[in-house]
């Protein structure tokens, strides 16, 4: 049986990575596929290097039933070999992961850079998951609204990828 390893990544990873993992590690349990997947996040910046997830963050996420447990760490080089997807969560993540990839080299070797929303079903027309550090609190739950539903088209789409050999 093949592990797929999938890191999301925001900016700071105390609002919308850490609840993008603890929504996809919830769906993971809930359809028993939890011993297929090792999932983590990190963020590009490193203000918050080993702090738990925002409060209101995690507030939000237990009111649906879903535990934040990690704690923050930042993105480093190595990420992009020993994950098999990396999944961004805005326009300015992406652009911070794809450079790292350049300084990581060989691209046959690393992991599949995608935005988080290019995996909607319902909200297909939202490019980014906004984030929700300086709002209220409808914007932890608009994150949360957009995480649940990627995070289902991510899992189906992981589901139907042929595992790409890794040199
Ligand atoms: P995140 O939100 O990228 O979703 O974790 C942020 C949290 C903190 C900051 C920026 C974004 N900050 O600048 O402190």
């Amino acid at each position: 049986m093949t592990t797929t390893r999938v890191l999301f990544v925001c900016l700071g990873n105390i609002c919308r990575s850490p609840a993008a993992e603890g929504v996809f590690v919830h769906l993971l349990e809930q359809q028993g596929l939890s011993d297929r997947f090792v999932v983590d996040s990190a963020g590009t910046g490193g203000w918050h290097v080993g702090r738990r997830a925002d409060e209101r963050m995690r507030a939000a996420a237990a009111r649906r039933g879903i535990a934040l447990t990690s704690r923050a760490r930042q993105l480093e080089l190595g990420d992009l070999h020993s994950f098999d997807h990396i999944v961004t969560m805005d326009g300015d993540n992406l652009a911070a992961v794809r450079a790292l990839a350049l300084e990581a080299g060989n691209p046959s070797a690393q992991a599949q850079i995608s935005p988080m929303t290019s995996y909607c079903r319902i909200h297909s027309s939202t490019h980014e998951v906004p984030d929700p550090y300086y709002g209220g609190p409808q914007g932890f739950e608009h994150v949360l609204d957009l995480l649940e539903d990627a995070c289902g088209g991510l899992l189906e789409a992981l589901q139907t990828l042929k595992p790409e050999p890794r040199m």
